[in-house]
């Protein structure tokens, strides 16, 4: 893995800015690539905003939309109509702005009862996009956006879960005894084979647990979030301020940039 870089913006409404550049740079590269820019998206509160930055203008002229395959890197047990769905969030603040084709939006169908078999489904559904094989190694999507939750988990890879365990799976059904429900995630050979993850945290109350998970002892089974270090791809965080608080100075003093 290439040094991660940690990138400091203002606020929360800066690192989603800094957010929609790096997605508007990383989508016209890929499309000039590979004729296609797949991306996997976070839930949680933080990245909504980018979202509607990248559907509004001046954003939206500037993604050849057509080219984009949409993924989620997480979603809760829930229909996709309901409030706490990853998809439905992705939906009201870009997707129905933006009017892309049914076939290019890759929901996570969590809401099936037989989860095991939904996330086997959705590894199909990958690899059949991405054009690989399904029983293969994990295929690079070209970026996974993460935040991180506040007691360190990241996608739905919570503490002393099973999730983390697996080696192979590219998406995996995960029971959440700490919040009684069960999750579908990427697994961290999927988000460690993407060529390029950003995680956007924001605000004061992350502040500690930023800082552990860059600086403290590795704990990967209490900070999944240490688990992502892409093996070829790229690791950029995009803090803000507040969130940057208890990193070193040398870190927390960094311009607000994305070093290239
Ligand atoms: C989810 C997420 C989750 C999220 C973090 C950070 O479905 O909840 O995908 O991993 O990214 O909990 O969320 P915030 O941005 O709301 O702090």
């Amino acid at each position: 893995m290439t040094t991660p870089a940690v990138v400091r913006a203002e606020d929360a409404e800066g690192v989603c800015e800094q957010a929609a550049q790096e997605f508007l740079r990383l989508a016209e590269e890929s499309v000039a690539a590979r004729g296609r820019f797949a991306v996997a998206l976070s839930g949680g509160s933080t990245p909504r905003a980018l979202y509607q930055l990248l559907s509004g203008q001046p954003n939206r002229g500037r993604v050849d939309w057509s080219s984009v395959e949409f993924f989620w890197g997480d979603e809760r047990s829930v229909p996709p109509d309901d409030e706490a769905s990853n998809f439905r969030m992705v939906r009201e603040a870009m997707l129905q702005t933006l009017a892309v084709s049914e076939a290019q939006i890759h929901r996570m169908e969590a809401e099936r009862e037989d989860f095991d078999a939904a996330a086997r489904e959705y590894q199909e559904t990958i690899a059949r996009v991405l054009q690989v094989s399904a029983t293969g190694p994990p295929p690079p999507l070209d970026l996974v956006l993460l935040g991180i939750g506040p007691d360190g988990h990241t996608a739905s890879l919570f503490p002393q879960t099973k999730a983390l365990d697996e080696t192979t799976r590219w998406v995996v059904p995960n029971e959440v005894p700490q919040l009684n429900t069960r999750r579908m995630t990427l697994t961290v050979p999927m988000i460690n084979a993407a060529r390029s993850v950003i995680f956007l945290v924001a605000g004061e109350k992350k502040a500690s647990l930023l800082a552990e998970v860059l600086y403290g002892p590795s704990q990967p089974d209490q900070l999944p979030s240490q688990l992502v270090a892409p093996v070829s791809g790229r690791l950029t965080w995009l803090v803000d301020e507040a969130a940057s608080r208890k990193l070193p100075a040398s870190i927390s003093k960094l311009p607000a940039s994305i070093s290239k």
